[in-house]
């Protein structure tokens, strides 16, 4: 459903025409304006809203896409469950004073086949590509599209997905997009657990055992900051999620030449992912 483009009646608008996304961008940048474009798959939280704060602070114009994505998931992932909301997703991207919202469907973003010439680089390399090798091949196809689309001048993505942000950044430079990649710091909540859609999947019992990680995470990290070996505080960050209810963890790795320690792990059928610096905060 596509509203009728006329600003002065709403302060939001929405649109699932490409067309018209592009062309209310390229209206808004002939009026001299700058766009930041803010990439995500629904099921809108506090993290969601820190990303278009940041989006708003960058930029004059923020448009937000919401598509939950079919080719970063594998067949035997999440999504047809994945939490959807759209009208609660709304209302909350109209009160952060978001111009525009895309809503595309899977015909919009994927016309003549989901197959993509652009695939993910070396950054894509190890962590998550061990566990989910479709993800980042998915997330840049669906970017680019996505990029191609709205045509911003900045897009801003959560930290929480690190591996993503290095990876969605290296795809830019590699097709020499004229857009700035902006990280936006991890949103955690009163106990540290990094916000994500899939901390809904959680039963209270799940939640208590989730705030673990940060803890398991915080602790390596501050270990290695502090000069302890890497590999030893990694696999002593894994055995105390384990020890404190993580069904399995995928990896707690220290990458060096991204300064951070990186998490996965698992808590019944939900994947938390998480990181930290290993370099002092300013
Ligand atoms: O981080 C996400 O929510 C997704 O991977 C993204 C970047 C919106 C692509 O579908």
């Amino acid at each position: 459903m596509s509203q009728t483009f006329n600003p002065s009646d709403i302060a939001m608008l929405r649109t699932d025409k490409r067309a018209s996304l592009t062309e209310t961008v390229q209206r808004w940048k002939s009026d001299g304006d700058s766009v930041a474009l803010v990439p995500t798959m629904g099921a809108l939280h506090e993290g969601h809203l820190s990303l278009v704060r940041l989006a708003l602070k960058a930029a004059d114009r923020c448009v937000v896409s919401i598509f939950v994505n079919p080719t970063q998931f594998a067949p035997h992932e999440d999504f047809d469950s994945y939490p959807r909301d759209i009208s609660a997703d709304l209302q909350l991207l109209q009160s952060a004073g978001v111009d525009l919202v895309y809503t595309p469907d899977e015909a919009d973003m994927y016309p003549s086949g989901k197959d993509s010439a652009i695939k993910a680089g070396a950054a894509a390399k190890g962590l998550e590509t061990d566990f989910r090798p479709h993800f980042f091949d998915g997330v840049v196809n669906v970017v680019h599209r996505l990029f191609d689309h709205a045509q911003p001048d900045l897009a801003v993505f959560g930290e929480k997905d690190y591996q993503q942000l290095m990876v969605i950044d290296e795809m830019v430079q590699a097709q020499s997009l004229p857009i700035e990649i902006t990280g936006a710091p991890i949103a955690r909540d009163a106990h540290g657990l990094a916000l994500s859609s899939r901390n809904a999947y959680l039963s209270a019992e799940e939640l208590e055992i989730a705030r673990m990680l940060n803890q398991a995470l915080y602790k390596a990290a501050q270990d290695i900051q502090g000069g302890a070996d890497a590999d030893a505080a990694c696999d002593e960050a894994s055995a105390l999620l384990l020890n404190c209810g993580f069904d399995k963890v995928d990896y707690v790795s220290y990458k060096p030449e991204w300064n951070r320690v990186l998490i996965a792990a698992h808590i019944g059928k939900t994947r938390l992912i998480d990181n930290a610096p290993t370099t002092p905060s300013t």
